[in-house]
């Protein structure tokens, strides 16, 4: 058995991990792999490399993707379906084994199933936005990238009393990832892009908890609307500094965590059992607390929104 694979959109931590299970999932059961270059728009050109086996096993700890990764829509153009066909020909590849978050996952595995290329996806995004599965590869290492810079901003707090913190992170416009590290961190309160807040509700809990405990911490999705009408408004309505961190995306380029390596492991051999059992398509979920392999496509609907009873209870509310 051939796989080329391929790593679509937003990388993120435990890709590598991942990459290299496959591989050596692989090398043991006398398959080969090819990785392509630039995602899907990489692997129409043809962009095919061979997987250095001693730099990913040395890489595989690291955010990133050894494969680099293209957004680019490739497949939605006219003749994608046999120029992808005449490249596995000509590669000899069976099938692919695809990194993908919500956006590729959606779009690309009906196109695939519709051209009956054969392809298991790996659902990898730090939002853990999916619909169809509870957990994405690298959501875990942002988090805890986040729950550092938490601790960095606590102790500078304490010490000088007196400021509002805001720590955005990451997440695009869904509010996964920032309620996980508001709730986890224990923030005084988080903000989301699919729940509004009143800027005077903000205002008199952040002063509440400045009066009681010296600072406040607010987390917030880079995607909440009128972010900087907040940074303005919040100090003048409440009378008190706020201090703006943004994690940007050093946070995407975390290290993977324990939990996301060994996520990694267990996708990969999901994913490979299924290619050597002949699966067409497929994508490797969490559900229960369980990971298996689901048939088919990925819900196309969007995933149900943040858990709305932590959000209040971060909120207080
Ligand atoms: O992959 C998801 C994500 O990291 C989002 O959290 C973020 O909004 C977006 O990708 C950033 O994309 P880009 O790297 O293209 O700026």
């Amino acid at each position: 058995m051939k796989t080329a694979i391929v790593v679509n959109g937003g990388d993120a931590p435990g890709i590598n991990a991942a990459i290299a299970a496959y591989a050596r999932l692989a090398q043991e059961g006398g398959d080969q792999v090819l990785g392509a270059q630039d995602g899907f728009a990489g692997l129409l050109a043809g962009g095919l490399t061979e997987l250095d086996r001693a730099l990913l096993t040395r890489l595989s700890g690291k955010g990133g993707s050894i494969l680099r990764s293209s957004r680019e829509p490739v497949l939605s153009e006219p003749e994608a379906g046999d120029r992808l066909r005449s490249v596995m020909r000509a590669n000899a590849i069976d099938n692919l084994l695809v990194f993908g978050g919500d956006g590729s996952l959606k779009h690309l595995l009906p196109l695939l199933k519709r051209w009956g290329t054969p392809c298991v996806a790996l659902p990898t995004t730090i939002d853990n936005d999916v619909a169809g599965t509870d957990y994405t590869l690298g959501h875990d290492s942002a988090c805890n990238f986040a729950l550092a810079a938490v601790e960095g901003i606590r102790a500078t707090a304490g010490a000088l009393p007196g400021r509002i913190f805001m720590l955005e992170t990451l997440g695009g416009h869904t509010g996964y990832l920032a309620l996980a590290i508001a709730y986890a961190s224990g923030a005084d309160a988080v903000l989301l892009p699919e729940y509004g807040f009143d800027l005077d509700w903000l205002a008199g809990r952040l002063r509440r908890v400045v009066e009681d405990a010296g600072y406040a911490l607010v987390v917030l999705c880079e995607f909440v609307p009128g972010i900087d009408q907040l940074v303005e408004e919040i100090p003048r309505r409440s009378g008190i500094r706020v201090r703006y961190s943004a994690l940007g995306h050093a946070q995407r380029g975390a290290e993977a965590s324990h939990y996301d390596r060994r996520v990694a492991r267990e996708m990969s051999r999901l994913a490979w059992r299924a290619l050597k059992d002949g699966l067409r398509l497929g994508a490797v979920a969490l559900r229960d607390g369980q990971l298996s392999l689901r048939q088919g496509v990925m819900p196309l609907e969007d995933k149900a929104p943040p858990d709305y009873s932590r959000y209040a209870r971060v909120n207080g509310l």
